[in-house]
């Protein structure tokens, strides 16, 4: 098979790790076209492009520059959208190019609101073409082997999984760009910094969603409009209970990423710059030693984006070639969207909220919520 035409759209600070996957796939993806609203950014990771390529000896042709993504879409051929924009702008570039038959990567969190989600996966589906959303840590080697663990069934009843995710984001950091902490284009640190923690702890359990209750505040952020601090007890319909904490505001630098399992039979944390390292490592069926599984899991990384992009462009490519659903496809996307609006509504309604209640709900819901 002919390898699949990938184009960038949004040239901003996380598109260099699908720069970096494409090259790591480079015998079944090439990048074709790039496109951002600033021409010098598109150039920029243009030319990175070809010097990594050429580094990797890897054969290429230059990537073409847009400024408008739609005309690209009209005078390219293209396989394949990555969405790398601010996630308020998600919905409407990806139902722009499903439309138009291109398959879609689309980075964390799909949607700003769950009825936009639902419209992406319907979009998606209509038009036989694959969507996967960019929760790249469920790469990781200490979550595969984590996961391998649950599907084994070596943790027995799962009492309760905790996500904690206690980080310093300070002024300098939320002046980088206008559109953060913005409730139409952000969220808070539940939907930007936890997101993929809360995507994970519900992967870990396994189940559905039964009720959320949230608590959340802006506390050190004046100059934000959402909220800082967030903490999130999540029931699940198999009595599994989620815990997560997230936060932008530890003094006086990051202090923690965890991912905490209790199960009858064993418990294990993992934690590091982004869920790299496993911590505790115990099972009664002493099958593997602490020891073993941080030699076989434990990976070095560079920064907090970690080094799960490449593995994640792999598992998508493939679903693209085999027809088959990749491991975070729409649905997948959702749940962790779902669990964030659901708190913020709690947040607003000062009560426990149903699944089921809680599907019509958007992030531009709670503006002015603080
Ligand atoms: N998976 C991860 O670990 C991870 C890490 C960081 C960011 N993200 C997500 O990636 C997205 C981008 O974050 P970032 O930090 O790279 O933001 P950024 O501000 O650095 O980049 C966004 C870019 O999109 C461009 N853009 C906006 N509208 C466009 C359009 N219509 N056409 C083309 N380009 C357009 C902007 O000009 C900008 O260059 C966010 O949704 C964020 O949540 C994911």
């Amino acid at each position: 098979m002919k390898k699949l035409k990938f184009a960038l759209i949004g040239c901003g600070r996380i598109s260099a790790n699908h720069l970096k996957a494409l090259i790591d796939n480079y015998q079944d993806a090439e990048l074709v076209s790039v496109s951002d609203l600033i021409k010098d950014k598109a150039k920029q990771r243009v030319n990175e492009y070809v010097s990594q390529a050429k580094d990797k000896n890897i054969s290429f042709k230059k990537p073409k520059i847009f400024i408008d993504y739609k005309k690209m879409l009209q005078e390219e051929d293209i396989d394949v959208c990555s969405i790398c924009t601010e996630s308020g702008y998600h919905a409407e570039i990806a139902l722009n190019c499903l439309t138009q038959k291109k398959h879609i990567l689309v980075e964390k969190p799909m949607a700003m609101s769950l009825l936009d989600a639902d419209r992406m996966i319907r979009e998606a589906e209509k038009n036989k073409v694959k969507l996967s959303v960019c929760y790249q840590n469920r790469f990781n080697p200490t979550i595969q082997k984590l996961h391998q663990a649950i599907e084994e069934g070596r943790f027995g009843k799962i009492i309760a999984v905790t996500a904690r995710v206690l980080w310093n984001r300070n002024k300098n950091y939320y002046n980088q760009a206008k559109w953060r902490g913005t409730w139409k284009l952000d969220g808070g640190c539940l939907m930007n910094q936890c997101t993929h923690n809360i995507d994970l702890l519900q992967w870990i359990i396994g189940e559905e969603i039964d009720t959320v209750f949230g608590q959340t505040g802006n506390y050190l952020h004046p100059y934000n409009e959402t909220e800082d601090y967030g903490s999130i007890i999540v029931r699940f319909k198999n009595k599994a209970i989620g815990n997560i904490e997230g936060t932008v505001c530890v003094y006086p630098q990051n202090l923690e990423e965890t991912l905490t399992i209790l199960g009858e039979k064993g418990t294990v944390v993992i934690g590091g710059l982004a869920l790299n390292k496993i911590l505790v490592w115990d099972f009664t069926d002493n099958k593997d030693s602490l020891e073993e599984v941080q030699e076989e899991c434990n990976l070095e990384i560079e920064n907090i984006y970690g080094k799960g992009h490449s593995p994640l462009y792999n598992n998508f490519i493939n679903s693209i070639k085999k027809d088959t659903i990749p491991l975070i496809d729409g649905y997948e996307g959702k749940k962790s969207l779902s669990i964030i609006l659901m708190a913020y509504k709690s947040q607003k309604y000062s009560r426990v909220i149903n699944y089921n209640e809680g599907l019509n709900i958007s992030n531009e819901d709670f503006i002015g919520i603080f």
